[in-house]
């Protein structure tokens, strides 16, 4: 990368899409140029407009990558997975709580061991990248060095990253297990550590009610009274089921999001993933305190949990912030594009078609948004992280086939949320910087 007496330059040019609002609710939302021009300075924004209005933007002798006949968006925002989860994508034949005993909690008492946890953490992120993934709010094992390995391979990526070490003290085997205190103590040495340690941020993450007592979540309650800026990541909502099973298990509560409520883990910065079968009064609550749900289509379809209703999620009168998460390994595939795919799908099944626009935006501004770090990613903005993706249209002879036929922005956003995957993803920036480039055939 060009470096002159300012600092690290990077300039792109291309066909940018971006978001200046929430499509939902505005139908003027996109930010659409079809010949545009990004100028990053030492890991931000600093230029973005036509390329003929912003070009003296470019400082001379640095040269302008040119992308033509692609789009260029913000990073995806995968509001929701588990990387220690990433050897077990589909693993046949069962719903949630057979599939968490079978499968996952045998795949997770692998992360004691460090090295395991490194090799793992190494492909999880290849795979992001790959897939145009520059922010993820993951999931670790319960065991520290999971967390260590995790967020050391972020720094060393220069990612924006979510994650924390999950709590669990009950329902799941003996080596998966911590206690209250030692949960406690590993988080917030974990949070001391890790939190705003370069752009890693901390998440406070009970893995659902079913596995924590009452004494855990009061203290994940009080741990993130005293770390403020720090986030929470759990499940809510999810099969019918884990629902029936935490109201035998917390039957003082008014249901399941109830439990979160009561041990203040709702909040801006809290992130639920799934909520397919929150009820309109649980809805209404997320939307008064200001947490967040994360839609995995991908991973409801594969494990029969349900249909996400996004048309009642973002209804006008309590909207919640919603992200998309890709919940690997329940989901199926680390790319964003294939889950638009699924959520547009899972949106037709409720009798509600989900435009691209708005599936590109739950992606990327809807994400950060949900997290309350729109003001530092999300978008193509002056004053943002640059973190963006370079997608092709033209990826496969299909793709190319059908993107030629494509008659606006808004089609071709569509032809590539409904046909793209890894392929589709020409190259990955983070903080400026080239991270990932598609070989060529
Ligand atoms: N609920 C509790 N743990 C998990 C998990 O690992 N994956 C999914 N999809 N749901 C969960
Ligand atoms: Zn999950």
């Amino acid at each position: 990368m060009p470096t002159d007496e300012h600092g690290d330059v990077t300039a792109v040019r291309g066909h940018l899409v971006s978001f200046r609002a929430d499509p939902f609710f505005d139908d003027d939302a996109l930010v659409d140029i079809p010949d545009g021009l990004l100028v990053a300075r030492d890991g931000l924004i600093t230029s973005v407009g036509e390329y003929a209005a912003t070009k003296s933007a470019v400082p001379p002798g640095v040269p302008v990558a040119h992308h033509p006949g692609t789009l260029i968006c913000a990073g995806f925002i995968d509001t929701h997975i588990h990387y220690v989860q990433t050897g077990i994508i589909g693993a046949f034949g069962s719903q949630l709580i057979d599939w968490l005993n079978h499968y996952t909690f045998v795949e997770e008492q692998r992360f004691a061991d460090r090295a395991h946890a490194d090799d793992v953490a190494r492909v999880f992120f290849d795979q992001l990248l790959a897939n145009g993934t520059t922010t993820a709010v993951a999931f670790c094992a319960v065991y520290p060095e999971s967390v260590e390995a995790f967020f050391a391979e972020s720094a060393r990526r220069g990612t924006r990253m979510i994650a924390g070490k999950v709590l669990m003290d009950r329902n799941a085997p003996d080596g998966l297990l911590d206690t209250p205190q030692t949960g406690y103590d590993d988080s917030k040495a974990l949070i001391e550590r890790w939190h705003g340690n370069g752009r890693n941020l901390y998440a406070i993450t009970p893995r659902f009610a079913p596995t924590s007592t009452p004494e855990q979540l009061e203290l994940a309650g009080t741990l993130w009274r005293e770390h403020p800026g720090t986030f929470v990541h759990t499940h809510v909502s999810e099969n019918r089921n884990e629902i029936s099973w935490v109201r035998s298990l917390f039957p003082q509560r008014a249901g399941y999001l109830d439990v979160y409520d009561h041990y203040g883990l709702l909040g801006p910065r809290s992130m639920l993933a799934h909520g397919v079968h929150l009820t309109g009064r649980e809805r209404a609550r997320v939307h008064e305190t200001g947490a967040a749900v994360s839609h995995c289509p991908t991973s409801n379809l594969f494990l029969g949990s349900g249909l996400f209703h996004v048309h009642d999620a973002k209804d006008p009168r309590r909207p919640m912030h919603v992200g998309l998460g890709t919940d690997i390994g329940a989901g199926t595939s680390f790319s964003m594009l294939a889950t638009m795919n699924e959520a547009y799908k899972v949106a037709e099944l409720t009798a509600y078609p989900m435009s691209a626009i708005k599936s590109f935006y739950l992606a990327t501004l809807g994400g950060a948004r949900a997290l309350g770090l729109d003001d530092r990613i999300g978008s193509l903005q002056v004053g943002r992280e640059a973190d963006f993706v370079v997608l092709d249209p033209q990826a496969t002879p299909l793709l190319a086939y059908r993107s030629a036929r494509a008659e606006s922005t808004e089609e071709l956003m569509f032809v590539l949320s409904i046909m793209g995957d890894d392929r589709a993803v020409a190259a990955t920036y983070i903080g400026g910087r080239l991270a990932y480039q598609r070989k060529e055939s």
